[in-house]
């Protein structure tokens, strides 16, 4: 196992014309070269367009928290366990040897960015070494849960890490128990009403909403937090019914949480108090939380929103390998993607409603490649067969088992069958998802940007630059959706060094085609 990448890289000097630092503030310019495109029925017309931007960066991490609601879940103790590990360098045994705490499969931590050639070898930057970056290591993290399990039970029963590591982390873990949480049962499976013992009490919707409210001032008031992002990891809530006098506006949803109407669900509130409290709020589970109402009172409060549903495995893999088909002029015909898994997630993912929320999510992944390529699918033609299974089988714990089958017609009627096995914890691959959610929020808090038309103004409310790390992006109104994982990588690292004044194109390496 690598140890912590960024103890791998020398740190990174830039000397660029394009940017400029004073005091904790990094400004660069970045030409934007952007096509400006006529469709007609004569046809494309394409005209190359040179657009000036500025982008201000803040170059202090703000001390930030991260309240996680599901906190007793399997993420949320893997993701408390897992900080702590790491901030000690914990060491533990497993049957094949030693392991080290490591941040694997989180794209802050983790990967790396090409800058160029240094005339003998390729060079590349850690991603969190381009812009200075929070640590997931100094998150302040806390939470909400239903249930009442401290943070050492709730880690034994989610049966994700090793037992030797479970009795290193006890001593601290046991000390974490979750605050008292919403519990409407209609919106959860019904299976899950055993596991509802820590309910803040009563039936008005306003009161609920004042407490969790109450909570996250409390939070950032006690560990003097300049950044809290409530986190959504609970258990997946069926969806609701968007409707225009219930949650279409912001006064709307206001005015529906006051009147304690059915059709708000306890996400709907958490997303509403973390708005009001002026914390940026992450929906990591597939429902609808997102509604019109909430997504207008975040852009009046100025505040991110960002969802939907963690990324994190099989269709990390699908928005990754149906991309490199269609870019390979093979044509997907049918997608079939089979799981099935033993923990809590299953057991709630086991009733028809809450299924549904995941299988709308998990369905949209390939429509942009797709819609890339009209000579594999034809207008008025439609995309692949697309079909999901999921099925609870309580023996296999939160290992999950994923077998996708994906056929695609290829050359003169031949036909290529991919089967791909994927077992894995399936927690193990969304906890380090939670600390990039967590991290680049609170980067772009800290990024500006002006064009030749408009002053300095943030990102748009409605986060879409978290993409990457989510399976069914929700986009500002009329934005186009993209899923593709390289090149959503792609954008993201490009965005990045052009706020370090050092974007560049040396992904088509001219320099080596010289003769
Ligand atoms: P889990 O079932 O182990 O944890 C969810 C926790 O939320 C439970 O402890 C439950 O008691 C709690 N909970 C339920 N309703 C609540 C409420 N209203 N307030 C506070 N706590 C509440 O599930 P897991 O595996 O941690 O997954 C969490 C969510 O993340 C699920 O919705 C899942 O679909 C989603 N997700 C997980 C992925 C993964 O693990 N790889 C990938 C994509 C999404």
């Amino acid at each position: 196992t690598p140890s912590p990448p960024t103890t791998a890289y020398p740190p990174l000097k830039v000397v660029s014309p394009l940017a400029t630092v004073t005091g904790q503030t990094l400004e660069a310019a970045f030409e934007y070269r952007r096509n400006t495109i006529t469709t007609t029925a004569n046809g494309i017309t394409v005209e190359p367009k040179r657009h000036q931007y500025r982008f201000k960066t803040n170059l202090k991490p703000k001390k930030t928290g991260l309240l996680l609601v599901g906190l007793g879940g399997n993420n949320g103790s893997t993701v408390v366990g897992a900080t702590l590990a790491n901030k000690e360098a914990l060491t533990w045994q497993t049957r094949t040897g030693p392991q080290t705490a490591n941040y694997l499969g989180s794209v802050t931590q983790s990967t790396t960015v090409h800058l160029g050639w240094d005339g003998k070898q390729q060079v590349y930057v850690p991603f969190n070494g381009i812009l200075p970056m929070v640590s997931p290591n100094d998150l302040v993290i806390d939470g909400w849960d239903i249930n009442n399990a401290n943070l050492y039970e709730a880690m034994v029963r989610a049966r994700v890490f090793q037992p030797d590591l479970i009795q290193q982390l006890k001593p601290a873990m046991e000390q974490i128990v979750p605050k008292p949480s919403i519990y409407y049962p209609d919106f959860i499976a019904s299976n899950q009403g055993a596991r509802a013992n820590n309910v803040i009490p009563g039936e008005s919707k306003q009161e609920h909403l004042e407490r969790i409210r109450s909570d996250i001032r409390e939070f950032k008031q006690k560990h003097d937090l300049e950044c809290v992002i409530v986190l959504w990891t609970a258990n997946t809530e069926r969806y609701t019914d968007i409707q225009a006098g219930l949650n279409g506006t912001a006064e709307e949803i206001l005015a529906s949480i006051a009147a304690s109407k059915d059709e708000i669900s306890p996400s709907n509130i958490f997303a509403v108090a973390s708005i009001l409290e002026g914390a940026h709020y992450i929906n990591g589970s597939p429902q609808n939380t997102l509604v019109p109402g909430i997504v207008e009172l975040a852009t009046q409060h100025g505040v991110f929103v960002g969802g939907d549903d963690f990324k994190s495995g099989q269709t990390k893999l699908k928005s990754a390998l149906v991309d490199f088909l269609v870019t390979s002029g093979l044509k997907p015909e049918s997608i079939v993607s089979y799981n099935h898994l033993g923990n809590n997630d299953g057991k709630n993912l086991s009733e028809a409603r809450q299924f549904r929320s995941k299988e709308i999510s998990k369905s949209s992944v390939v429509d942009d490649m797709v819609a890339s390529n009209k000579i594999l699918y034809p207008e008025g033609s439609h995309g692949p067969d697309h079909c999901i299974v999921i099925k609870y089988v309580p023996f296999v714990g939160d290992s999950k088992r994923a077998m996708d089958e994906y056929i695609s017609s290829i050359f003169m009627g031949g036909h290529q069958t991919l089967a791909i096995h994927n077992t894995c914890e399936d927690s193990l691959l969304a906890a380090p998802l939670i600390f990039d959610l967590a991290i680049l929020t609170e980067l772009f808090t800290r990024i500006t940007y002006a064009t030749e038309e408009n002053g300095f103004t943030g990102f748009h409310s409605v986060l879409s630059l978290l993409s990457l790390l989510l399976k069914a992006p929700v986009v500002p109104e009329g934005t186009p959706v993209g899923n593709a994982f390289m090149r959503q990588f792609g954008a993201l690292a490009k965005l990045l060094t052009a706020c370090a004044g050092i974007a560049s194109d040396n992904e088509l390496q001219l320099e080596f085609f010289t003769k």
